[in-house]
């Protein structure tokens, strides 16, 4: 008899942003007049930049002739692409990764849920509450949970990000393994000093913790004060895998390509104490299950790194922050509290008492907003709800004119 994973069976019944999106689909079906405007899901609206889309082209038509065709490549991704963001995105900023640390992929998505399969299943780990659902899910399916209680699952040690502790969790007094953070945050758009994450280096190296920091959202930093890769903290190389991503900085939600950096000085222990490359680990898992990222798309990615597509990249990011800034500015005028939506593209609104789902279901339904409750994100998110601000200037403008009418 083929048995199930038993772990899925304490999985909520959908991922979220599915759960979302059906909601909307019924809503648009029975209100086919409505003209929704997205601010939901942290989906990018803009088209490639053009350095992107030029290289992109060009590695398409590499694949036309016999002479330029490329067959399977590299599973850690083309040597051009690693050396470039090793360079450009870590030693420039003082961090001193090399490329064969860094391993491209199709997503952080599939990076941040797949790099929990290299611990044991018994190991402690601490994930923040409200967080990106898919580093939790993960974990469930993977059995280090009990069942879903109170709101909450049995194992896990949930780091409450609230208005009490600006939405900045401090290392917690007991020992745990492995730590998720991400910064700018997703959901609540809050950044970290680097004070702020030098106590999480520092309790990760005295406990033999590990973090898993995802950066994807990096690109939207401007805070001069703010560091952008926790290797700009010392000693972080130790105990710190770092996750980006270009589908935020330059749209590719839908082309597909990130990077994960592992570096060579992480270690994790076998059952003995022995201690066991992190790098070569997630090398001998990723050469077996993955088969790279496409060439022209890390040819696209690259572009990234030209002149004129750093410039692009600015741009395009300046845009989504200035939707960010016109979000908050409603979010003022119309008494909210909030944090977010500067060095982020995500504003966390405090709904003054509001169920969060209430809060989406009324925004839906008298607005024609779709905004993300901030309970799909945990049990501290119950009372706020995320607003996205990717999407056009104009349907920004709209839908911040529509709320200031509704609310
Ligand atoms: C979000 O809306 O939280 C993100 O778009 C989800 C993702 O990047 O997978």
């Amino acid at each position: 008899m083929i048995r199930a994973n038993d772990n899925y069976g304490k999985l909520k019944a959908s991922y979220l942003f599915s759960d979302i999106r059906k909601k909307v689909e019924k809503y648009q079906q029975d209100n086919p007049d409505k003209a929704i405007i997205r601010l939901g899901i942290g989906d990018v609206t803009r088209a490639l930049p053009d350095a992107c889309i030029k290289a992109f082209h060009q590695g398409v038509d590499e694949m036309a002739s016999d002479e330029t065709f490329k067959g399977y490549g590299p599973e850690k991704g083309y040597e051009f692409l690693r050396e470039k963001i090793a360079r450009f995105d870590f030693q420039k900023r003082g961090a001193d990764i090399s490329p064969d640390e860094i391993f491209i992929s199709d997503g952080s998505k599939c990076d941040t849920g797949n790099f929990q399969e290299l611990f044991a299943t018994d190991i402690r780990v601490a994930i923040p509450d409200p967080v990106y659902p898919v580093y939790l899910d993960s974990n469930i399916m993977a059995g280090r949970t009990g069942e879903f209680e109170n709101g909450r699952y049995q194992g896990i040690h949930y780091l409450d990000c609230t208005a009490e502790n600006g939405f900045l969790p401090e290392p917690p007094a007991e020992t745990v393994d492995l730590i998720y953070l991400c910064f700018p945050n997703n959901p609540t758009g809050t950044t970290a000093t680097k004070d702020e994450l030098k106590k999480w280096v520092d309790y990760a190296r005295a406990n033999k913790a590990l973090i898993l920091f995802d950066a994807a959202y990096e690109a939207f930093i401007r805070n001069p004060e703010i560091p952008h890769s926790i290797y700009e903290i010392e000693g972080a190389k130790e105990v710190a895998v770092e996750f980006r991503s270009f589908s935020k900085l330059a749209g590719f939600t839908g082309t597909r390509c990130a990077f994960t950096v592992v570096p060579k000085e992480c270690m994790i222990y076998s059952g003995s104490g022995e201690e066991i490359s992190l790098n070569a680990l997630w090398d001998r898992r990723q050469s077996t299950k993955f088969n790279g990222v496409s060439y022209p798309v890390q040819k696209a990615a690259e572009a990234v790194y030209s002149q004129e597509g750093q410039k692009q990249v600015k741009e395009l990011v300046s845009y989504y922050l200035e939707n960010a800034d016109i979000v908050t500015a409603a979010m003022k005028s119309l008494g909210f509290d909030f944090v977010g939506g500067q060095d982020s593209p995500y504003v966390w609104i405090d709904g003054n008492g509001r169920d969060s789902w209430e809060f989406f279901d009324m925004l839906l339904t008298s607005a024609g907003v779709v905004c993300t409750p901030g309970a799909g994100f945990g049990k501290c998110g119950n009372r706020y709800i995320r607003i996205s601000a990717f999407n056009s200037r104009e349907n920004v403008q709209e839908a911040m004119a529509r709320l200031k009418e509704a609310l």
